[in-house]
Parts: C-alpha cells; sequence; structure tokens
C-alpha cells in the first residue's frame, strides 16, 4: 500500500516510532521497512509529522495480519462501562509491565494484571504504578501479576540498560529525548550529565563518540551502581565518569564544560542559578521542567532571567517532551551562554 514514509537513521527508529505511536501518527496496519542504514515508518493517513522525527517520504508497505485482539481490555470480560475506566497505555520496561490505574479499579488490579502479562509478549513481571516519590525519585509499586525482581534490562536507541524499576528512576517515556540530547553533543566535547539517574544521556553521548569525556552525577548510589553496570557490557562504557554526588556537592568544585545537562523537572528552576556557572562560555545548557501547561510559553523568558543573572544567557528553545499530567507538561530548555 502506497503510504508517506518517514525515513529515520536505524539508531534513533526505536525512539521516534514511540514518538509517532504517541501521537497516533504511525500506520499500525503497515509493516516497517529497513533499507540499509535507515528505516521507513508508515505514516497514517492525515498524520502531521514532527520535523525532528526525520524527512518525509513515500513508499510502498506491505499490510500486516490483522491483530487477534486490539487491546488488552479485550481481554477482560469486564462491561464496556468498567473497561472505560482503563487507561489505554501502559509502560514496558524490559520484561516489567508498569500500569497506572484510577482508584475505582485498584480492587480489580490482579485482573489488570494476569491480562497483561499475558498480553505483552516477553512480560514476565506486572506493577501498579502509584507514581515516583521523594529527592531520588524513586517509583512505588506493587507486583499484580507474574514473578520474579524489580530488575531487569532495557532496550532504548538500540542500547541495553540495567535498570531496576524500584531502586532508581527510570521512565521509558524519555527514550526519543535521550536521543535528541545526544545528537546535539559536538566533537570534542566535555559533558556534565546531572541526575543523571542510570544514565540514558550519558551513556547515549558516549556511544555516538563525539564527546571527549561525560561526567555522570547522581545523589542515588544505586543508580550509579546500575550504570556502572551497562557501562561495564560495553567498549565504550570508560569514556563515561560515574559519581554519586548531589549537584550541590559537584558544582563548587567543576570546572566549566561545553555542554551541561541537568534533569531533574520537578525542582525546576532551583537548579538555574547553581549550574549556569558549569557551563563555558560558548556552551550549552539543557534544562528540563515540570510546568503549569499556560506557563509553557512564557518560560523561556523566565529562565533565561535567572541563567542571566548569572551570566549571559539565550534561551534557543522550549519543547514540550511530553504532558506530565492534566494540567502540566515536562519541557526540555536549550539555553546557549554567550561570551561576554
Ligand atoms: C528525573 S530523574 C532523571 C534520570 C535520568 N536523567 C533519565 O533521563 O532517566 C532525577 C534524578 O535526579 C537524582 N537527584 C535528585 N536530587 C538530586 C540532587 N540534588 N543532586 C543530584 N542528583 C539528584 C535522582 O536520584 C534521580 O535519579
Amino acid at each position: 500500500m502506497r503510504r508517506r514514509a518517514l525515513l529515520v537513521p536505524r539508531a534513533r527508529g526505536e525512539a521516534v516510532r514511540r514518538a509517532m505511536v504517541d501521537a497516533g501518527a504511525l500506520a499500525v496496519d503497515l509493516e516497517i521497512l529497513a533499507e540499509g542504514d535507515q528505516l521507513a515508518l508508515p505514516l497514517r493517513d492525515g498524520a502531521d509529522p514532527s520535523p525532528e522525527w526525520g524527512a518525509v517520504g513515500e513508499r510502498d508497505f506491505p499490510e500486516l495480519p490483522a491483530p487477534v485482539r486490539s487491546e488488552f481490555r479485550d481481554l477482560l470480560g469486564w462491561t464496556e462501562e468498567a473497561k472505560a475506566l482503563l487507561p489505554r497505555s501502559f509502560d514496558v520496561v524490559g520484561e516489567i509491565v508498569l500500569i497506572r490505574l484510577p482508584v475505582e479499579l485498584e480492587e480489580r488490579r490482579f485482573e489488570v494484571g494476569e491480562a497483561l502479562l499475558r498480553f505483552v509478549p516477553g512480560s514476565r513481571l506486572v506493577g501498579l504504578d502509584r507514581g515516583v516519590e521523594g529527592a531520588e525519585r524513586l517509583r512505588q509499586v506493587e507486583r499484580i501479576a507474574g514473578a520474579g525482581s524489580w530488575q531487569t534490562r532495557h532496550r532504548e536507541n538500540h542500547l541495553e540498560f540495567d535498570v531496576d524499576v524500584r531502586r532508581a528512576y527510570f521512565s521509558p517515556r524519555l527514550a526519543r529525548e535521550h536521543a535528541l540530547v545526544a545528537d546535539e553533543v559536538r566533537e570534542g566535547e566535555h559533558v556534565y550529565d546531572l541526575c543523571c539517574g542510570v544514565g540514558p544521556f550519558s551513556v547515549t553521548i558516549a556511544r555516538d563518540g563525539r564527546a571527549r569525556s561525560v561526567t555522570a552525577v547522581d545523589a542515588n548510589p544505586a543508580a550509579i551502581e546500575l550504570m556502572d553496570r551497562t557501562l561495564a557490557r560495553y567498549p565504550f562504557g570508560g569514556r563515561v565518569s560515574p559519581r554519586v554526588a548531589t549537584v550541590e556537592e559537584f558544582a563548587p568544585h567543576a570546572k566549566p564544560v561545553e555542554r551541561v545537562i541537568v534533569n531533574l523537572p520537578r525542582e525546576g528552576i532551583k537548579y538555574a542559578t547553581l549550574v549556569a556557572p558549569l557551563v563555558a562560555p560558548r556552551g550549552s545548557l539543557q534544562y528540563y521542567e515540570v510546568v503549569p501547561r499556560d506557563e509553557v510559553a512564557q518560560r523561556g523568558n523566565v529562565v533565561e532571567r535567572a541563567l542571566s543573572s548569572v551570566a549571559p544567557f539565550r534561551v534557543r528553545s522550549v519543547r514540550v517532551v511530553h504532558p506530565y499530567s492534566p494540567s502540566r507538561d515536562l519541557i526540555g530548555i536549550a539555553a546557549d551562554r554567550g561570551t561576554t
């Protein structure tokens, strides 16, 4: 079937596929084509592709056989009214499935867990996700089906990360963000990845090979231990220097570098003045915040003012990474330091 196609390098294929699914832009009834180093992903009719995803062309795509069941909720013999309360989406982290449920369905959580275990190929454990808590953003999960530990290996952007769903923060929804930010790194740069978690930014940047050094800092020792395990499996692992430290401990003694990533979105602007001096003249800062949706448009100016109280900065872009709650968005802000 002839359709518009997104043409993307293989390395970014999974991140773009996921973003297309999230945006409802992927034609899920058609097969993805592998063409040497690139993939051709079929666009749904009428979809409006983001320019960041890649170039648009046209291809003939084979049709996929119709799935026997289109959604996991079809596995539950529930009334349509009860099924309507179920979320359409869930997260898959390695062999672990995570789902959030409205309070009305908590009593029936084990039925949902069993349905997901049957629905998601390769899954072995299903957790009820009650969100992240505390400074280390640890996920509060309850086993609702399956067995085994909360440790797993998760594939993203053609890399495999050691993850422990309960001991260190990880979100499979950031795969595209990790790839986009890694793509921006220029030859020879020194990079600080602050609040690095299990290291998805750092490991992706090290794999791509342009950075001269990557220093990855997190306050949670379990996150650094998991990153160490991931790095030990790759020949480029030695390019990352992991450190257990808070940003407050690390920043006062650190030399300015060409690129700084700060991913502690709930604390938002609190860290702007602390990290601004870590960005060398002509360097860049990639900053994350969770903000009310109606403040997104103004946020670039607010952050630029806070950074400029320390050194001259210009905000280059403000992007919504994904919705965070019904009224708030996770945003990524890119800012460049001037020379004066
Ligand atoms: C939202 S997670 C980001 C994880 C990672 N960058 C990613 O993309 O998966 C925030 C991380 O910041 C760490 N953290 C919280 N407060 C911190 C602080 N003051 N200094 C350093 N790390 C901190 C937490 O342990 C957690 O791993």
